[in-house]
């Protein structure tokens, strides 16, 4: 075995991990500042808007980036999900080797993008009751906002559910599997010996993810700009 194959074969790029790692940060820092209260409203919103154009950018690497990251290469279908769960589990037939998300992470990847998603977006025409409105507050009615605003209240139990599950998760493949996940996530690469070979990944692709990362940037500046002009209460002077 060469000193490449007992290293491990790259399969996550260094975009796609600095965008996890990013959005673990991101997700640690918006809660703190939700719970310090009013005083650090607005850092919450800064790091929702983090959180936002991190999605964006993944959105974008899903369709443009690298071949593992790519939604097309790990979203399966019902049939190929059973057959993954019952191979996993059975331990009679290995199940098929998956260089990237399996089956199921695939489809728990997405339900994870999605929930954070959602809870930026309610986020943008939330209202404390207090002193600070998302920007996009002014642009629905106040019932609407107020049903919005409860809406992130809620899916940030459901988002909290979904992270203890994906953890749960990695310490099932850990110990029951032996797959090291975590560290495949931190240094991009992947066992042969558990995973046997299949293509490498090839070079960072420097240009595309730096592009991605303007583009994602931009759309949130854009989005900002869009944003009705806030209305004050004559309460507040
Ligand atoms: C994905 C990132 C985000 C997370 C995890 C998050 C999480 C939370 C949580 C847990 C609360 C409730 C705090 C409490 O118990 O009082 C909260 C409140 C709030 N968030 Fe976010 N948030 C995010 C993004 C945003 C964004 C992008 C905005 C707007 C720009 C925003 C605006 C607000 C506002 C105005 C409140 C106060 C709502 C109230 O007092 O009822 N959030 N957020
Ligand atoms: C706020 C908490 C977290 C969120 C929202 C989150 C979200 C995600 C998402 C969206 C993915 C899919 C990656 C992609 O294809 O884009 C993922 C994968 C992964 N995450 Fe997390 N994550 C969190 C915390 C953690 C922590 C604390 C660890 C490590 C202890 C971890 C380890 C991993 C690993 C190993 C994968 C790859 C799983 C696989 O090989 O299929 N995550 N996570």
């Amino acid at each position: 075995m060469t000193e490449g194959a007992k290293a491990g074969v790259p399969v996550w790029d260094l975009f796609l991990r600095l965008f996890h790692w990013l959005l673990v940060l991101c997700l640690g820092v918006s809660w703190g500042t939700a719970e310090l209260g009013v005083e650090y409203r607005e850092y919450h919103f800064y790091s929702g808007y983090c959180a936002l154009g991190l999605i964006i950018f993944r959105l974008l690497w899903g369709l443009f980036g690298t071949p593992y990251a790519r939604f097309l290469n790990f979203l399966r279908g019902p049939g190929h999900l059973f057959a993954y769960l019952q191979a996993r589990f059975s331990r009679a037939t290995p199940p098929e080797i998956y260089p990237g998300h399996n089956p199921v992470g695939g489809w728990a990847a997405i339900a994870l993008l999605a929930m954070v998603a959602a809870q930026a977006i309610t986020g943008l025409f939330a209202d404390d009751d207090i002193l600070y409105t998302g920007p996009y507050n002014e642009a629905v009615s106040d019932q609407l906002a107020g049903e919005l605003t409860q809406w992130h209240h809620q899916l940030f139990d459901g988002l909290l559910v979904l992270v203890v599950v994906h953890l749960i998760a990695i310490v099932v493949y850990r110990f029951g599997f032996n797959e090291r996940l975590t560290a495949a996530m931190l240094h991009g690469r992947k066992g042969l010996a558990a995973f046997g070979a299949f293509a490498p990944l090839g070079k960072t692709p420097w240009l595309r993810g730096l592009l991605a990362i303007a583009l994602a940037a931009a759309s949130v500046w854009l989005l900002l700009e869009l944003a009705p002009e806030p209305v004050y209460d004559e309460y507040y002077y």
